[in-house]
């Protein structure tokens, strides 16, 4: 089973970037540890500063994995062609915020990607990449079940 993790701009600073809203725990140390516990998944990470890259990522995984977790940063407030691509790939995309952006300024409060998105996990900080993960796994063995694949 094979789960992207898709982190936009600005995340590569993680850990060092805003400690207050965003922890003190750099990205990289948090996704490795999440690979060793979740030894079922393949696992991997994208990150990008770039719109296209996100685009161009989104279109190639889209098709292939069993589902994405996206974090796009500040794109999620502006970006008509992000959501435009995850309406048109087939694998699932849970949106996942470290912050609670509905409690920061008004315009981090909306999202164009919610609407596209399976669902969206917000303000649990590192911590709801693995709820993003775990829940797609899970919905992938849920579907291949009903399917008569497992
Ligand atoms: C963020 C929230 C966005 O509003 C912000 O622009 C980010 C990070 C979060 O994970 O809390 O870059 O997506």
């Amino acid at each position: 089973m094979k789960i992207l993790i898709i982190n936009g701009p600005n995340l590569n600073l993680l850990g060092r970037r805003e400690p207050e809203i965003y922890g003190a725990r750099p990205f990289d140390d948090f996704f490795r540890e999440m690979q060793a516990q979740l030894r079922h998944v393949s696992l991997e990470y994208f990150q990008s500063n770039h719109e296209g890259a996100l685009l161009d990522k989104l279109h190639e995984a889209g098709f292939d994995a069993d589902g994405i977790v996206l974090n796009a940063g500040a794109l999620t407030h502006t970006s008509v062609a992000l959501a435009d691509a995850v309406a048109a790939i087939p694998a699932p995309v849970v949106e996942v915020h470290i912050s609670n952006v509905h409690s920061r300024e008004p315009f981090r409060h909306h999202s164009y990607l919610a609407a596209t998105c399976e669902g969206s996990i917000v303000g649990l900080g590192l911590e709801g990449y693995r709820l993003a993960v775990e829940w797609l796994s899970r919905r992938v063995h849920i579907s291949r079940k009903l399917e008569g694949n497992e």
